[in-house]
């Protein structure tokens, strides 16, 4: 363990520079298998090297979902719209049907309901299983600063170990306990614990200052994490400060499957990450494409 007197806070993120060393379309992959820049690559659109992922995963730790009562019903009919989808074995050998051609980021961590505490988790699928699914990546949770920090640290650990054999990357996801700040501090040890200990792709929540610190001091793609459900255009507008601070896409899921049309969201999230269309402009495309009535 190194010696912590004296450690210095980083500060100097060159967010203006990119990643030079290694540049690859994909950030940190240029060292990877053939089999894993294969996979990512239908996870991130290789012409823009960002994401639209549709989140759906809820289901895991909270059961049923306002907007995911039902997943052939609610989901089924945007898999096309989006690039990468990010669910649970159950949902998708039950209920989407296997001809989907959005690339497959699996939930492999599970554990407590929203009855427990959260960070009690171990690894929930077995990484051939994956494999036979057909799986871009498997997603794990990671609850730095959580109860059980360090056994959330060991699945992702375990589930790397297991990706590097059998070619599937993992994605690391950013769990903010209650008692913890979504600030670019927290972010910024969160992301670099992650990608430190192996995860190819990496998950977070946006944060207004120093995202681009965040994103920045992170050597794999950094995908932001929707959140919450927020009005329209200030979803798009969290969806386009994130991209231009760097972020690699988004993986969103109450945003679009609460909105009044999910549908439309797609359109409009996709027009902001891989058109870097305004939120404004995106935000009208949604109208316009949109059945919901215009509110006042
Ligand atoms: C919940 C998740 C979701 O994949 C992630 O939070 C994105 O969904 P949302 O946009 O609704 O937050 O990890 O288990």
């Amino acid at each position: 363990m190194a010696d912590l007197d004296g450690n210095a806070s980083a500060k100097q993120f060159h967010p203006d520079v990119p990643g030079v060393a290694f540049r690859h379309a994909i950030r940190g992959a240029a060292n990877l298998d053939w089999g894993m820049q294969n996979r990512l690559s239908r996870i991130l659109d290789p012409r823009t090297g960002r994401t639209v992922m549709l989140a759906f995963d809820h289901g895991y730790f909270q059961g049923p979902t306002s907007g995911l009562e039902r997943i052939d019903l609610n989901i089924a009919p945007l898999a096309d719209a989006a690039d990468a989808l990010m669910g649970t074995r159950g949902a998708l050998r039950s209920s989407l049907p296997p001809a989907t051609r959005a690339g497959l980021v699996l939930r492999a961590s599970g554990g407590p309901s929203i009855l427990k505490d959260l960070s009690d988790e171990y690894t929930a699928m077995a990484m051939d299983d994956a494999v036979r699914i057909n799986a871009d990546a498997v997603a794990v949770q990671v609850f730095v600063g959580g109860e059980y920090e360090s056994r959330s640290i060991r699945n992702l650990t375990t589930l790397v170990d297991q990706g590097y054999a059998a070619g599937i990357p993992v994605l690391g996801v950013t769990a903010v306990g209650k008692e913890l700040t979504r600030d670019s501090r927290y972010l910024g040890l969160a992301t670099r614990i992650i990608a430190e200990l192996g995860a190819q792709l990496v998950k977070t929540y946006y944060c207004e200052e120093g995202f681009e610190d965040v994103v920045a001091g992170c050597p794999v793609p950094v995908i932001m994490a929707g959140g919450k459900k927020l009005p329209e255009l200030d979803a798009l507008t969290m969806a386009s400060n994130a991209v231009r601070a760097g972020a690699a896409g988004v993986d969103m899921g109450r945003n679009i499957f609460q909105s009044a049309d999910p549908a439309a969201m797609m359109q409009a999230v996709r027009a902001v990450v891989h058109q870097d269309a305004a939120p404004e402009e995106a935000y009208d495309l949604f109208r316009s494409a949109s059945e919901a009535p215009v509110l006042a």
